[in-house]
């Protein structure tokens, strides 16, 4: 059994909105409702789990409501971190062994092959990340300020760096007991759930499945704008999902303003 869960339990603050950026409109849908789509479009999941920021379920419970996603089973409150949220979703799984596809509800624009390939890998593996490269070169810089700016540390092999997204998927044993430990370490801190893995279940290997560029996070406020502009250009071109081939053939046309015309 695979089961979505969709951690939608953060505010925003970075978008800044009254409301959470998760019920920001784009293109006719809330983000949630586009990414509750994509879970429920896919074969391969059976169950998709809903945690909601604190005070804002209503709206959640009014999109589940008619029947439109069936395969949503609970809509649940979330916790104060992501990782908290995360605890909440296993407690609310009980104790049945199942695959678990932990994913941002800001990044409704994740696709099918993306969760197929995730799937196929826990055939495998019982932890499996998504992950793309990185076009910028990271840098690390000191945890101590020297005045205003940070200084550099180290520059990071950018072959050997990638960019977490989301799904990470898991078997339910492992990262229901990779969390138990880490509730009781005092130093625990992550953003992700293959950290709580990484760390305090080091024996398990964790797969990692190519992600894409279009699978972004809303984040700051100039991303509302890029996904809105993403969702637009696939529906223009095609109801499916664009590749890079399908990118690459919407800007024919376009090179005559990249050259001057
Ligand atoms: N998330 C969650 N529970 C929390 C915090 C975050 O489920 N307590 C979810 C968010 O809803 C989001 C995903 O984790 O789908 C990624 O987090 P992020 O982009 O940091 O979302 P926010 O916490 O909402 O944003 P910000 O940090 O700007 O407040």
């Amino acid at each position: 059994r695979n089961v979505a869960v969709i951690l939608a339990g953060g505010t925003g603050t970075r978008v800044g909105l009254a409301i959470p950026k998760q019920l920001i409109k784009i293109a006719g849908k809330t983000i949630l409702e586009h990414t509750i789509s994509v879970f429920q479009a896919a074969d391969t999941i059976d169950e998709i789990i809903i945690l909601m920021a604190q005070g804002h379920l209503d709206p959640v419970h009014a999109i589940v409501r008619d029947g439109a996603y069936p395969k949503v089973t609970q809509v649940l409150e979330g916790g104060s971190t992501r990782n908290e949220t995360t605890s909440l979703a296993l407690k609310a799984l009980g104790e049945e062994e199942c695959n678990v596809l932990f994913h941002d509800a800001v990044r409704p624009l994740v696709s099918q092959k993306i969760i197929t390939d995730v799937v196929e890998a826990l055939g495998t593996y019982e932890a499996v990340d998504t992950a793309i490269p990185s076009a910028d070169t990271v840098v690390q810089v000191h945890d101590e300020r020297t005045g205003d700016l940070d200084t550099i540390s180290d520059v990071l092999r950018r072959d050997l760096l990638r960019r977490g997204q989301t799904p990470q998927a898991f078997r339910a044993s492992i990262i229901r007991d990779a969390y138990e430990k880490a509730w009781q370490d005092p130093d625990f801190t992550a953003t992700d759930d293959c950290t709580v893995v990484l760390r305090y279940r080091p024996d398990v290997p964790i797969a990692v499945v190519q992600g894409h560029e279009r699978n972004m996070k809303v984040t700051e406020p100039i991303d509302v704008y890029i996904a809105d502009k993403l969702f637009q250009l696939a529906s223009a071109e095609t109801p499916e999902e664009l590749d890079d081939e399908g990118y690459r053939a919407a800007l024919e046309g376009k090179t005559m303003v990249v050259f001057g015309g």
